[in-house]
């Protein structure tokens, strides 16, 4: 185990293990269609990575980057788009891919703003639902693991910008948060 890791929640084979279920989920889900996923960067790369390889229909890959104007309101005009999608979603099936959702703010307003554009649906994915943090009535259409309220890292999520390529999900050593 790494040394600033506390506990592993969930280990690589378990990670590859449920993506693969929710693969094979969204494949029945929207068979016959085409799907535009939407991957918001970066905590969602290696989450994004996992799931659409076992996504067995027709799918274009976009990505966004956003940063919150702070949390006092959930409207979609509050979200500040770092990188906006390269293609036009009108007409088309959305699938947006996070690594967690937390207070939940991030997957609504990115929600709200791609409505805006006349997709035909738009859905969520995320690997990790820390449920007790929700501050509003969001909640992902599909959900990998829900987990405690601790402080975790890897697969992506990071902590001040390290521990992203821990390819476990683990809870954070409380001496390594005293040292920044
Ligand atoms: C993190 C995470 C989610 C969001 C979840 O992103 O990747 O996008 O916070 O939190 P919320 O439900 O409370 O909105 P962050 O802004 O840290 O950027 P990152 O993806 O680059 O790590």
């Amino acid at each position: 185990m790494h040394k600033d890791i506390k506990q592993v929640l969930f280990n690589e084979e378990e990670i590859i293990q449920r993506a693969k279920e929710l693969g094979e989920q969204i494949t029945n889900d929207y068979a016959g269609q085409q799907l535009v996923v939407v991957s918001l960067l970066k905590g969602a790369v290696y989450f994004t990575a996992e799931l659409t390889k076992n996504i067995d229909l027709p799918v274009r890959l976009d990505f966004m980057i956003s940063s919150s104007y702070g949390n006092d309101t959930s409207s979609a005009g509050s979200i500040n788009v770092i990188k906006d999608l390269d293609e036009k979603i009108a007409g088309k099936h959305v699938l947006i891919i996070d690594d967690i959702i937390d207070t939940g703010l991030t997957l609504e307003k990115i929600s709200k703003l791609l409505e805006m554009r006349n997709p035909l649906s738009v859905k969520t994915a995320v690997l990790l639902d820390k449920g007790a943090r929700r501050v509003n009535e969001m909640n992902a259409d599909y959900v990998g693991f829900a987990i405690p309220d601790e402080f975790v890292v890897g697969y992506g999520l990071d902590f001040a910008g390290d521990y992203r390529n821990l390819p476990i999900i683990g809870i954070l050593k409380p001496a390594v948060f005293a040292k920044k």
